[in-house]
């Protein structure tokens, strides 16, 4: 099935306070780039290739801004205002004429991923029904909770409950079929006026079309909704870069090895990057790829290609 992409960009990041007073959250640093190119490496990574950015009014052109109409990137990139911070549920009515019929994967535009994305692609080849995951963490009642039985079936999914029934939070990427606006339509607001991504799950859920994959201990997922936290992610990301002198979420990279632009395409990238060790850094990708070319027969023993990871 043809499936969308969605980064939800919105909130107040008041528990980051005055750092949002420059910028909104999604568009902090995590070291060497905004924060919003790692979700957005997540989807492309995924096979995403139609995208619909929703944010503020005041955030919006921001976005638009730093990332454009994504030709650069091989992508198509569109925007959308979400005028009051109703719901992540919200999203699929804000994009329903984006979507158009088409399935869905929603990211928050503040959830980190790295490591290997096989859970992801394999539920975005899910052909009915929604896909969400599954993440131990230490502090589950700051998320959504998932409760599964001995055999991985889900018993029950609950928004910060107070005892969690189970160490493993929902994170922030979801996997809908073309049923999703109509079922978001049926929601009704939370108590916080709300439409709440859980209900949906649980609309799912009481319908037996949700699958909750546990995502194991080779995937990262890092919050970024602390200054302490905004930092360790940080440092997560420019400890990991800095070993294998690999970028992490670098869109131009991205787009080049799987296709998307031109080598032309990408020799016009990093003529405009003005940063010249990001320059640096996207030439040698280029003289990677050339040097691979350059052997014409097979060799005997084979490594698999390095995966550029989100
Ligand atoms: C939201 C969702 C929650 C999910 C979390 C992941 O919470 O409501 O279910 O676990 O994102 O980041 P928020 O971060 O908006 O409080």
């Amino acid at each position: 099935m043809t499936r969308k992409g969605i980064i939800l960009a919105g909130g107040s990041g008041s528990r980051l306070d005055p750092l949002t007073r420059i910028a909104c959250k999604q568009l902090l640093p995590i070291y060497d780039k905004p924060m919003i190119y790692y979700p957005l490496s997540t989807l492309m990574l995924g096979g995403i290739r139609e995208i619909l950015i929703i944010s503020t009014p005041k955030d919006l052109p921001a976005f638009r801004n730093l990332l454009g109409d994504g030709r650069q990137l091989g992508i198509r990139l569109e925007y959308q205002e979400q005028a009051a911070p109703e719901g992540i549920a919200q999203a699929f009515l804000l994009a329903e004429s984006f979507l158009a019929g088409a399935g869905a994967a929603l990211i928050l535009g503040d959830n980190l991923f790295y490591g290997k994305l096989d859970f992801l692609r394999s539920a975005l080849g899910l052909q009915q029904g929604a896909c969400i995951f599954g993440y131990h963490v230490r502090d589950p009642e700051r998320f959504g909770v998932v409760e599964f039985d001995a055999e991985h079936r889900v018993l029950s999914i609950e928004e910060k409950p107070r005892v969690p029934r189970s160490h493993y939070a929902v994170p922030g990427l979801y996997v809908y079929d073309g049923t999703v606006v109509e079922r978001t339509k049926k929601l009704q607001p939370s108590a916080r006026h709300e439409l709440e991504i859980t209900d949906l799950n649980n609309a799912y859920l009481a319908d037996g079309l949700l699958e909750v994959r546990l995502l194991g201990r080779g995937i990262a997922w890092l919050d970024t909704g602390t200054p302490a936290s905004l930092l360790e992610a940080g440092n997560y990301i420019a400890t990991i870069e800095h070993q294998q002198n690999l970028k992490i979420a670098c869109l131009e990279e991205i787009a080049f090895n799987q296709n998307l632009i031109t080598r032309s395409g990408f020799e016009q990238v990093i003529a405009e990057t003005r940063n010249p060790d990001y320059r640096r850094y996207l030439e040698g990708v280029l003289a990677e790829k050339d040097r691979i070319a350059s052997f014409s027969s097979p060799a005997s023993a084979s490594v698999s290609p390095v995966e550029t990871s989100g």
